[in-house]
């Protein structure tokens, strides 16, 4: 990064990302979010909104006390309690950050809040000043700055920046700028706010018009030297800012932006994949930087180009962004040693030697029924160990589904619930049908069945299947998922993983709610 100023990346996957609905992870998918950011090198982690629920309390202090080299930040609303809460949870960090806001756009403060702007600027001062009293950082956003009155927004953010803001975050908090007015909108800031000198300005960008990376940069462009973003875009509503799309513009035009992240780039796809595996949330075949087409070549033409020479048609190594080969590895002879082998390569660890054995199990099973196991095999199969061990109410013991032409398709199934094995069968319209129906008949959870999609993680009839299945239960979504070669059988344990979620209590407040 010669003679670059330094682009800090925020990652907020872990906080905003999971505010998606049907996103929302456990505490050890979290931590393993935050080891594979921290890995990329990414500065500044958001953990979560700690006052929400104590599961989300537990979840920012367990990535507090295992990161070290990403600072680990806590949101909490200009409220003394979710502060103090905040200031709770990260005391184990190496280093620590809260991250307070509120709001400052006219139809925020009148019909949310009902405060008057004096009573938002006092308010916020205050918040900033009791956070640092708790941590030596402390970032400031005023919520819905992209629909505040510029002028007023300079008076509030003098106000924090002297109550001890260090970041002042300009949030586009419903996705309604454009990238020329936003970046305007950040350098008047930048002009008009008496002492902007001792305060570093970041952007946090919403997607509902597609423009949250555009936004993002042309902000960038204008002063900002923080972005705020989540992997794969994920967030509330149409999302946020792709971390892969923002760090990957701003290195491929270095004659352009002025600055430079500290990312190790190579990790985005393995980030990419993991997000998407744990949450559930497809990354599309076209999405830049992390879709499975975002490399390929498919016209004869570009092909030809790329041949003789790569810069034709690429602009980026695939390699520079994290994309390796999906290697054959191993088979069925392959021993413990070379399986922890690769998955080190792959960057997966695990915990245990319990949860190696589990996995290495699992493998077995695998390479018995299909010769050729690909690196992605390997990962599907961890992340479908780390899901059973998630499923805390309910198991598949053991199914079977018949199907035959001319006949009613049923299924048998051997369910693990409240502590005891309950066998069960029913018919369906097909074998997935039925075997939903017969968990249905032990579980008797009166969630809505949202989405049931299937993908094949790779290539070939002996692929691994992925399922997701989306609930709907007490107002909330959830998301399961369920892999293996066979695709009944995958769809029964992606409905028994979402349904262990709906069965779970939940009692979380939403940090943009105000009680
Ligand atoms: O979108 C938003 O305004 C937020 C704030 C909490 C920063 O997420
Ligand atoms: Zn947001």
């Amino acid at each position: 990064m010669k003679n670059k100023e330094k682009l800090i990346i925020f990652d907020t996957t872990l906080r905003d990302g999971e505010q998606s609905p049907g996103a929302s992870m456990t505490k050890d998918e979290k931590i393993r979010i935050a080891k594979a950011l921290e890995k990329m090198r990414v500065d500044v982690i958001e953990a979560g909104f700690p006052i929400a629920s104590p599961g989300d309390f537990e979840s920012v202090k367990a990535v507090a006390d295992t990161i070290t080299e990403s600072r680990v930040c806590g949101l909490a609303r200009s409220l003394d309690r979710d502060i103090d809460r905040a200031g709770e949870a990260l005391k184990g960090a190496a280093a620590a950050r809260i991250h307070t806001f509120l709001a400052t756009s006219p139809i925020h403060m009148q019909e949310k809040l009902r405060m008057t702007p004096d009573e938002v600027i006092e308010n916020a001062a205050r918040s900033v000043k009791r956070a640092r009293n708790l941590v030596d950082d402390v970032e400031f956003s005023p919520e819905d700055a992209g629909r505040s009155d510029p002028d007023f927004l300079c008076r509030v953010i003098e106000a924090v920046i002297k109550a001890g803001a260090r970041t002042i975050n300009i949030p586009d908090t419903v996705g309604y700028n454009v990238p020329d007015q936003f970046g305007k909108l950040i350098a008047y800031l930048i002009e008009n706010t008496p002492n902007s000198d001792q305060a570093i300005f970041s952007v946090h960008c919403h997607n509902d018009l597609g423009l949250a990376v555009a936004n993002s940069l042309s902000a960038v462009l204008n002063g900002a030297r923080q972005v705020e973003c989540t992997i794969n875009g994920l967030g509330e509503r149409a999302g946020n800012a792709a971390l892969e799309e923002v760090v990957m513009a701003v290195r491929t035009r270095q004659d352009i932006f002025p600055c430079d992240t500290d990312l190790d780039t190579t990790q985005i796809v393995p980030c990419s994949r993991l997000v998407s595996g744990i949450t559930g949330f497809p990354v599309q075949p076209n999405k830049a930087i992390v879709g499975a087409n975002a490399f390929a070549h498919e016209s004869g033409i570009h092909q030809d180009g790329v041949l003789k020479k790569r810069e034709t048609y690429e602009i980026m190594r695939a390699q520079d962004v994290g994309w390796t080969e999906n290697r054959l590895v191993l088979g069925k002879h392959s021993g413990r040693n070379a399986f922890r082998t690769r998955l080190q390569e792959l960057g997966i660890e695990f915990d245990s030697e319990e949860e190696l054995n589990a996995a290495f199990g699992r493998f077995k099973e695998l390479a018995d029924k299909k010769h050729e196991i690909y690196d992605d095999d390997l990962q599907a199969l961890v992340t479908d160990t780390n899901l059973e061990a998630e499923n805390e109410q309910i198991k598949l013991i053991s199914m079977r589904a018949h199907v035959e032409t001319g006949e009613i398709p049923q299924a048998q199934a051997i369910i693990w619930f409240k502590g005891k094995e309950i066998a069960t069968n029913s018919t369906g319209a097909g074998p997935v049908d039925a075997i939903f129906k017969a968990i249905d008949k032990v579980v008797k959870c009166d969630a809505e069945l949202l989405l049931y999609s299937v993908n094949n993680i790779t290539n070939g009839t002996d692929a691994i299947g992925d399922v997701t299945v989306r609930l709907r239960h007490d107002g909330q979504i959830m998301n399961g998922q369920g892999s293996d070669t066979d695709i009944v059988v995958a769809s029964a344990k992606a409905y028994i993983n979402a349904l262990n979620k709906a069965l779970k209590p939940k009692e979380r407040a939403h940090p943009q709610a105000r009680v």
